[in-house]
């Protein structure tokens, strides 16, 4: 091999990551050789001792990576070799590398996956703390970006809870096909040495719920599909894009034609020419961010098409993209959490530093844009109007008060009654913002008792 075709080929400089997993699933293998009889008690315990000190070096970065050993199975068993000699030749036996990447990759993504679960409970609590404080305050909802109706801010931040929540139900749910143990497939179709594969995933901890083993059931399939590595990035978009859709309203609300809300200096930077600017830089780089990781999921999927069985070197190209999703989509829920819910302070359970929220900012918009003609239908449709008329009462109701230059509750009564007689006294209670939030009292609406409702079922869920 030429220099540039060792360094094509090779994967060593990005799979040493694995290293942890690779020496993990050794271990177990090699536990369940001795158990049965195919390694000497000998041999386990000469491989039980090298790997630790295999350990200590790379935990001490005394290891040295080898390029031309090409990957970190081949390093880390050639250096078990010069270490403990015969023994570490025998480690292999009923192995492939093929079945020990799929191993380490399963294991290395399963705790990747339990973090990531973490920092999403995490996330979620910071938002919910924002919602708590902030159920009374009054926003306008938007939709085609326009304003639409009074809305709740806390009930504006459940909404992102709801979406986190299912972005860890969908992790959670990955992690139950991650967790299946693909070694005793060896190369492609099995070995003829008496393994115990359900020894080996027990120990691995690749177990169901009931404590069964998940061990793979066909060989070919063991060592040649990445669709849990997919399934994996799949998730992580779907949750980058939620944060992505969150980053893109932060953006606007500090924005000044907004106002609806302060960031922490920390989370911005300044311009090198505009000495005013406060720029969002974070939430901007995490909407950027996130293109970045559904190309992750394009490459992972366009990588796995039209491969046949079984092993093909292609699959040694899902590690970057899986371990770029997996350092990105960490490092973003872990700084959305602190800047949106602050810093959280362990001995006091309290957060500080989050967003700063801007009520009368908030209430200003919403009382721009007619945010209750809605209510004004449904208080018509209340004395009898067919909701239809009333729609298109309100609309001349509201081009009167925009010629006016008014909000709808400033109408005087005479006014009101002009669109329709039957206008009391009492509607001014509905075309007040707060008199609007209050009516919106379905299951899962922006009326202040149902946003409470929903911030305690959050928190016993999140207990
Ligand atoms: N470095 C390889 C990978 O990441 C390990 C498996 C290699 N197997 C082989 N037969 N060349 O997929």
């Amino acid at each position: 091999m030429s220099d540039l075709v060792k360094r094509y080929t090779a994967s060593v400089f990005f799979d040493k990551r694995l290293w942890q997993a690779d020496i993990t699933g050794s271990l177990a293998h090699a536990e369940m050789l001795a158990a049965q009889g195919i390694i000497g008690a000998d041999d386990h315990a000469a491989i039980q001792n090298g790997m630790a000190q295999i350990t200590a070096e790379i935990e001490s970065g005394k290891f040295e990576w080898q390029l031309d050993l090409e990957d970190v199975h081949l390093n880390i068993e050639a250096r078990l070799t010069q270490l403990v000699g015969d023994a570490g030749k025998r480690l292999h036996t009923g192995r492939s590398r093929n079945d020990q990447v799929a191993t380490d990759v399963r294991l290395w993504l399963r705790s990747e996956i339990d973090l990531i679960s973490e920092l999403l409970v995490d996330l979620q609590r910071a938002l919910l703390e924002v919602a708590g404080k902030n159920v009374e305050v009054i926003l306008p909802g938007f939709t085609h970006l326009q304003v639409a109706q009074p809305v709740s801010f806390g009930h504006h931040m459940l909404a992102y809870v709801e979406m986190f929540a299912r972005d860890s139900a969908r992790m959670a749910d990955v992690r139950q096909r991650v967790n299946f143990l693909p070694l005793g497939a060896a190369a492609l179709a099995g070995t003829s040495y008496p393994l115990d594969r359900e020894r080996v995933a027990i120990r691995l901890g690749m177990v169901d719920d009931s404590g069964k083993a998940c061990v793979c059931q066909n060989s070919l399939d063991a060592v040649s599909d990445r669709d849990f590595a997919i399934e994996f990035t799949a998730a992580a978009s779907i949750c980058m894009v939620h944060i992505s859709r969150m980053s893109e309203e932060l953006i606007l609300w500090m924005s000044q034609n907004f106002g609806f809300i302060r960031i922490a200096d920390r989370f911005t930077t300044g311009s090198s020419i505009m000495p005013q600017k406060k720029n969002p830089d974070v939430p901007e780089l995490a909407r950027g961010k996130t293109g970045r990781v559904v190309g992750h999921l394009m490459g992972l999927i366009t990588l796995m098409k039209g491969q046949p069985l079984a092993y093909n070197k292609d699959n040694q190209e899902d590690k970057e993209p899986l371990f770029d999703t997996v350092d990105t989509l960490k490092d973003t829920l872990r700084i959305f959490a602190e800047m949106v819910g602050g810093q959280l302070d362990a001995a006091t359970g309290e957060r500080s530093g989050g967003i700063t929220v801007n009520p009368e900012a908030m209430e200003q918009a919403a009382l721009r844009g007619y945010a209750t003609a809605t209510d004004l239908a449904d208080y018509m449709v209340k004395k009898g109007l067919p909701f239809r008329d009333a729609h298109e009462a309100v609309a001349h109701a509201v081009k009167a008060a925009i010629s006016h230059n008014v909000d709808l509750s400033e109408l005087p009564l005479e006014v009101l009654k002009q669109f329709n007689p039957k206008i009391e006294k009492d509607v001014y209670d509905v075309l007040s913002l707060r008199g609007s939030l209050n009516a919106r009292s379905t299951l899962g609406g922006t009326a202040p008792a149902q946003v409470r409702l929903q911030i305690s079922r959050h928190r016993a869920r999140l207990a």
